[in-house]
């Protein structure tokens, strides 16, 4: 018998799951949850333990030892790493399906590794985890393959950070077996014996379970959906009835490395266990049920976001006044409507406005219109602009404040009024537009710099006031060929500057995995990277409580300017610490 080398890359599965709400609590209580965790175990507010992934194994390891003709007298699971993608569902049906992915050759007397990987998709559509298993064929090796990479987990040298005490009964076994591994080495005496054990073992992913409820508790408490990794390798048996121990070292931020030992002899029993934990990231951006208005939605890249957000679910305001380039004229209702018939023709859901951004009325009716068409309000996005560039000197005040009141004033009329409602419903994401004319300046614009840096001051509270209720603020600064841009940038570059290639970090910044608030992002042309106000280290000039002359500023000039190690500060406070704190520091 040799292994079928062949078998690599062929699908294995789909083998489907139907559970339900009592399957995950009888896989809790195998793993030892009890009233003490009882969000696992009472059927009101169930949560699903996420090791309760690994019971998808027992369908698959015997198609994969049928597949890969391993030698079953000598076939052990190794190792088991599971990503997930979205929390388990307490009940439904799962369906996995995968393939051999590689064997390795450790030699002739100690066998061979084979590595499959599996993804675990939910009936309500959600890809749900990958599954990677890692086979011992104690029998089968020395066929002349590769030896598989050396895995080096950096466990630390100092103790560990959190100990975890667990005592799964001696009945331990019989509750976890009714999760699907059936096998009588974990329940039949004769059997144990013949194997070599001195009574039935505990199952290796019962102890599993049992640790993944412990890093939980220690490092995610109450929020299993936060769990992201769990990997580990099996390494000695353990009897029921012993107790055990979970060492935990926190690593990194959302990194933890773990055993369980058998707190009797000290063995330790899982090894190599690695734990990621933080916020999921889902893999699809979509903004299905969520409900977003973008402003001067009728053109350019106001026109493209709207598109690209009713494509991927949302529900879209599409406001746009329709007037010249230079805000004047009456305005038409052509643009916004072109904009919606394009959504709809998509299958996509949008409504028109054009009321002007420029007025505290129109902000609030634009606000209205997704209300009433759609309930609430998910996402903004301050998009409407125009241009009146002119010389400082030339620069009528009418121009001045033409600009400012769509830029700057259009933003807080409308923010204002979708604020509160995010607020309330403690959910929200609002996207400001600037420009690298007002990040950096551009001649002939004061008014439209000073308009977009503006937003920028506003962000800065916005993301601060939104903090507590799930708001997320940030800024674009946009490159991009259209209406506005005609005749500002290069010929040469127009085709080029596509609307659509600023689209994708717009999109990420109102989504809900965006994980940031308060930044600012330059994007064009497929080339994003981040602007913020950087601030210099600084230097002390003289002792911080004896008046000096203006030129003694002169001595460290230098200093006070450099900005190498230059840092973006979170809020006022932060920065006025560092100035409080300038003489407490060594120099
Ligand atoms: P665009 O002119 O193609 O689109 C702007 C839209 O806003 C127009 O359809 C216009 O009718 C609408 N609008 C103007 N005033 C309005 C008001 N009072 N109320 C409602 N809608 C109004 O311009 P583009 O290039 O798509 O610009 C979008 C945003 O991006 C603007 O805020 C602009 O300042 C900013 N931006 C654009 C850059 C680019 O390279 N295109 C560069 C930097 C910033």
């Amino acid at each position: 018998m040799a292994l079928d080398l062949s078998a690599i890359g062929k699908q294995i599965g789909p083998y489907t799951k139907d559970y339900t709400w009592k399957d995950t609590v009888l896989y809790a209580l195998g793993v030892g949850a009890g009233f003490s965790d009882l969000d696992y175990c009472y059927e009101k507010d169930l949560k699903v333990i996420p090791s309760f992934a690994i019971t998808t194994a027992y369908d698959l390891m015997p198609e994969l030892a049928t597949a890969s003709n391993i030698n079953l007298a000598g076939i052990l699971h190794g190792e088991h790493e599971i990503i997930f993608h979205n929390p388990i569902p307490p009940e439904g049906i799962l369906s996995t399906a995968g393939a051999i992915t590689h064997y390795y050759d450790k030699g002739k007397d100690k066998g061979a590794l084979i590595i499959a990987e599996f993804e675990t998709h939910h009936s309500n559509g959600d890809k749900l985890f990958t599954s990677i298993a890692t086979v011992f064929a104690r029998l089968d090796g020395g066929f002349g393959g590769e030896d598989a990479p050396k895995k080096q987990i950096p466990f630390p040298e100092r103790e560990p950070d959190m100990v975890v005490d667990a005592e799964p009964s001696e009945d331990q076994p019989l509750i976890f077996r009714l999760s699907g591994d059936i096998f009588q080495l974990h329940v039949d005496r004769e059997f144990a014996k013949m194997a070599g054990f001195e009574q039935p073992i505990m199952h290796g992913l019962c102890t599993h379970g049992y640790a993944c409820r412990a890093l939980i508790e220690k490092l995610v408490p109450g929020e299993p959906q936060k769990v992201r990794r769990l990997d580990c390798r099996f390494k000695r048996p353990l009897y029921p009835g012993v107790p055990i121990k979970t060492l935990i070292w926190q690593i990194d931020d959302g990194q933890a490395l773990w055993r369980v030992v058998n707190a009797e002899s000290g063995e330790v029993v899982i090894d190599n266990g690695v734990f990621e934990y933080g916020d999921p990231v889902k893999e699809e951006i979509r903004f299905d049920g969520r409900v977003a208005i973008v402003t001067g939605a009728g053109a350019g890249l106001g026109r493209v976001y709207a598109l690209e957000l009713a494509k991927r679910g949302a529900r879209v305001v599409v406001n746009d006044l329709g007037g010249a380039r230079d805000g004047s004229g009456q305005g038409s209702k052509n643009p916004a409507d072109q904009v919606v018939a394009e959504i709809q023709a998509l299958g996509g859901e949008a409504v028109a406005n054009y009321d002007s951004v420029a007025s505290v009325e129109g902000g609030g009716r634009i606000v209205k219109s997704a209300l009433e068409a759609f309930g609430t309000v998910d996402i903004l996005i301050n998009n409407a602009g125009i241009l009146r560039d002119k010389t400082f000197l030339k620069m009528a005040p009418q121009n001045w404040q033409a600009v400012l009141d769509v830029h700057l004033n259009g933003a807080f009329h409308v923010s204002r009024p979708a604020f509160g409602v995010m607020k309330q419903k403690g959910y929200g994401r609002i996207l400001l537009t600037t420009s690298a004319a007002g990040l950096y300046g551009n001649f002939g614009q004061s008014n439209y710099t000073a308009a977009k840096m503006g937003l920028v001051g506003l962000m800065n509270t916005l993301k601060l006031e939104g903090e507590k209720y799930d708001i997320k603020v940030n800024t674009i600064a946009p490159v991009a060929a259209s209406r506005l841009t005609a005749d500002i940038l290069p010929p040469d570059f127009i085709d080029k500057l596509k609307p659509e290639l600023v689209a994708p970090m717009a999109l990420y910044l109102v989504s809900e995995q965006c994980p940031v608030s308060g930044r600012v992002y330059n994007a064009g042309m497929g080339y994003f990277n981040r602007a913020a106000i950087a601030t210099g280290p600084g230097a002390q000039v003289r002792d911080g409580e004896n008046i000096f002359a203006p030129e003694q500023l002169l001595t460290q000039w230098e200093q006070i300017s450099d900005l190498k190690g230059a840092k973006a500060y979170w809020n006022a406070t932060e920065q006025i610490g560092d100035v409080l704190q300038a003489f407490e520091k060594p120099e």
